[in-house]
């Protein structure tokens, strides 16, 4: 695949899609549902042979047709219509920009978004993405397998504080909150509630939660404060959504494709400029 060169002109089409996602998401009420594809796109990233990951290889039918991934193929038909419009961004910058505009437009914390992302075709084999009746050690294995930590399992899992889970897609039933559209702490609230609140939903991987000492300190602080379930949330969801993904390597590439440049001090001055460029553009975009 030729190299993705995030220029002038590829940052004001991500610009561009991100307020087209936001219209998008208000009009369908969809931010749970791209929130979910963002995340397993990225959650089947293996650290050690440094495969899977944010790459947009979800669009296959290989891998979307995944049981885990039942449903998705009704985001990732919305997404294809922002695509059509703004067809230079790759798939793997598309899909993580929908998950951080679903966090943003329901209320929960800004996430800095890097684009730049390569997309990829191969599909990873079925079985990376957490089973939700098993524990905290299949927890474990799955996340530290991406290279993420007991607080990153912890802060991500306050992801269903969004949405809801439908018999169709994985046989389970129900939202975790009173009010699935909107992104709060309440799923930690309730998850430590004995009693459980009528209609609500408690997997056994979020009940899992509560078993070990180094899980549940999170849930008890992010329950009680939600400024810092805030703060580590977007930091955890950056992470899982740059998992196998360098910013600075996107400019390296794009600079080394013109021979021109390459190893030249022109070549350096130009990166440190694109450098420079990405973060004042996420610095303006904050301040709007
Ligand atoms: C910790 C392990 C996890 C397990 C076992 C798990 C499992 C599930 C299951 C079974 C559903 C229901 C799907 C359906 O029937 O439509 C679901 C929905 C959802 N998950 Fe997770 N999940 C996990 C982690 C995450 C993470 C890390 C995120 C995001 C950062 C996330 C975001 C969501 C969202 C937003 C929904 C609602 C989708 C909708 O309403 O359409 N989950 N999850």
């Amino acid at each position: 695949m030729a190299a993705l060169i995030v220029d002038a002109e590829y940052l004001k089409e991500i610009d561009k899609a991100r307020r087209e996602l936001r219209a998008l998401i208000a009009k369908k009420n969809c931010a749970p549902i791209m929130l979910r594809l963002a995340w397993h796109d990225a959650g089947t990233y293996d650290a050690e042979s440094k495969t899977g990951g944010p790459n947009g290889s979800i669009r296959n039918e290989a891998e979307y047709s995944h049981g885990a991934n039942s449903g998705l193929k009704i985001a990732l038909d919305l997404c294809e219509d922002v695509k059509t419009k703004h067809p230079k961004i790759s798939y793997a910058d598309l899909y993580q920009l929908a998950g951080v505009v679903a966090v943003e437009v329901t209320g929960g914390p800004d996430i800095s978004f890097v684009p730049g992302r390569k997309d990829s075709n191969a599909c990873t084999d079925e079985g990376r993405l957490p089973d939700a009746n098993q524990g905290f050690k299949h927890l474990k294995d799955v996340f530290y397998r991406m290279g993420l930590s007991d607080k990153d399992i912890v802060a991500l899992s306050g992801a269903h504080t969004l949405g809801r889970a439908h018999p169709e897609r994985s046989g389970f039933d129900g939202p975790w909150t009173e009010d699935p559209l909107k992104f709060d702490n309440s799923y930690f609230v309730e998850l430590l509630k004995e009693e459980e609140s009528e209609g609500l939903l408690k997997l056994s991987t979020d009940k899992s939660l509560l078993e070990v000492p180094e899980f549940r300190q999170y849930v008890e602080l992010y329950a009680k404060n939600e400024d810092v379930f805030f703060r580590d949330y977007a930091e955890s969801h950056k992470k899982l959504s740059e998992l196998g993904f360098t910013p600075t390597s996107t400019v390296t590439m794009a600079i080394t494709d013109c021979t021109a440049l390459a190893h030249t001090a022109v070549g350096v001055a130009v990166a440190a400029a694109v450098v420079a460029f990405s973060y004042f553009y996420e610095i303006r975009r904050k301040m709007k």
